[in-house]
């Protein structure tokens, strides 16, 4: 049931003429519990014909699977052409331009529901879902042009995570008997490479970090997307943090200092990396040399820099940067806990609801300081959707190329929660490529040349 007939497809074509063979709506499990369990394959044409793209051949092409999820949101399976939200159709038809093999899987999401009114897309759904696609995509390369050896995960924010954990987690025992509930293939789950941006991971250590990097911040400007319109649209929620929730903050700040001290990671030079007490040290100097690179970065291409970064340039190198006036500048997004809201009200904890409730909290600091009536989401539950949990211990297989992107003036998540994932990988003998962006936000899949040119690099 699960085998694709291979005679089932369209040919299509780009606006530019580029010819591509489209396999849609494939039913990637046995048992779906959701329409959205379904996935698009898209085939440049030029394989049917004993031509190469790009210097990939039928053999070696790569297989590029991006994924819609934003918010923990359901994210549907996506195609060129596509202009509804949140489709990311510009980076597949980029992508088969390429010479890749494009597969988009639709994952579940938090805030789907069946006809029982049960919760069916709560944690961890998406990830459960992506992982079946690839198994199912295994289950049919004998009869599909590409290397199957070669799959390659994609995806932003929430979406940047679920591709992070597919790149730590493959053929985890902790997935099986959810993947055989579903009928997934009998197949491995386990891939070459993961491309990440602006990973919205870490969940359960993301509230310290947040205040680690912005307690002395007050004020905040954060958004909340109205989705009765489309697309979706952002309404302004500005505040004043309150007394009690600076209160908090100081509290989680040095709360994030005794996580990061016992995770023992290192610089490339294998130097450990510490939070010292007054909440500076090496692991803060590295994210300044990071953002102080990304900066000369852009004034190496003979663009100019805003005054108000806090960066100090001499002839036109960055020496130094004034943090406490660079974090003013990008500002913070959230208030106080940034992620395991108090009153139950985040995207993370409806992501860690049940099937019959919607929303608990996942942090034991969320649960002992609630305001509502709440309840907590299994912990095994919460580190099974945490990327780093799987680099603490050996169960699953490790993707061994990584590139992870969190732009310079992103503020859902701090600084720290993406690179603490590049180090762990670094220091597992991975290969990443990492950087904060100058000027860039929360955002994805803006520099697809530059994705591209890696996955080339890693492939070819
Ligand atoms: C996303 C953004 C957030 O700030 C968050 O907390 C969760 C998800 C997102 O864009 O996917």
């Amino acid at each position: 049931m699960l085998k694709i007939r291979v005679d089932q497809y369209q040919t299509k074509a780009l606006l530019n003429g580029f010819l591509y063979r489209e396999y849609r709506d494939l039913t990637y499990v046995e048992r779906p519990v959701s329409e959205i369990q379904q996935l698009n394959l898209f085939i440049p044409q030029a394989y049917y014909q004993q031509e190469s793209i790009n210097g990939y051949t039928a053999a070696t092409a790569p297989i590029f699977v991006p994924n819609t999820v934003g918010d923990y949101l359901p994210g549907p399976a996506d195609f060129p052409g596509n202009d509804q939200w949140p489709s990311r159709s510009k980076t597949i038809e980029a992508a088969l331009q390429r010479g890749y093999v494009v597969a988009s899987p639709g994952l579940r999401g938090r805030t789907q529901q069946n006809e029982s009114g049960d919760y069916i897309g709560k944690a961890p759904a998406f990830i459960v879902d992506l992982k079946a696609a690839i198994r199912f995509l295994r289950h049919n390369a004998d009869h599909l042009p590409g290397n199957y050896e070669r799959i390659i995960t994609n995806g932003t924010s929430a979406g940047g995570a679920t591709s992070a954990l597919a790149g730590v987690s493959g053929n985890h025992p902790f997935f099986q008997p959810l993947l055989d509930e579903l009928g997934a293939a009998k197949e491995s789950d386990a891939i070459y490479a993961a491309s990440c941006y602006c990973p919205i991971h870490n969940l359960e250590h993301a509230d310290l970090a947040y205040e680690w990097q912005f307690n002395g911040i007050t004020t905040y400007h954060n958004q909340q997307m109205d989705f009765k319109t489309d697309p979706p649209r952002a309404i302004a929620v500005d505040g004043e943090l309150t007394n009690e929730q600076q209160k908090l903050s100081k509290e989680l700040k040095q709360g994030f200092r005794a996580y990061f001290n016992q995770l023992n990671l290192h610089d490339q030079q294998g130097k450990e990396l510490t939070i010292d007490q007054d909440g500076k040290g090496s692991f803060l100097k590295l994210i300044q040399a990071l953002i102080m690179q990304s900066a000369q970065q852009v004034l190496n291409e003979g663009q100019t820099l805003s005054a108000e970064a806090g960066l100090t340039v001499v002839d036109q190198q960055v020496v130094g940067i004034d943090w406490p006036q660079y974090l003013a500048y990008i500002g913070r997004k959230k208030a106080v806990p940034a992620f395991d809201d108090l009153t139950l009200a985040s995207a993370e904890n409806d992501l860690f609801g049940t099937r019959q409730i919607p929303q608990q909290h996942f942090t034991d600091f969320g649960q002992l300081n609630s305001q509502v009536k709440a309840s907590q989401a299994d912990p095994a539950l919460v580190a099974a959707v945490n990327p780093i949990h799987y680099l603490t211990e050996t169960s699953g297989q490790t993707a061994h190329y990584w590139r992870i992107r969190h732009g310079a003036s992103d503020r859902d998540t701090a600084f720290s929660i993406p690179l603490i994932l590049a180090l762990f990988l670094q220091d597992q003998g991975k290969q990443v490529d990492f950087a904060y962006p100058w000027g860039i936000g929360h955002d994805g899949d803006y520099d697809l040349v530059a994705l591209f040119d890696w996955i080339d690099q890693i492939c070819q």
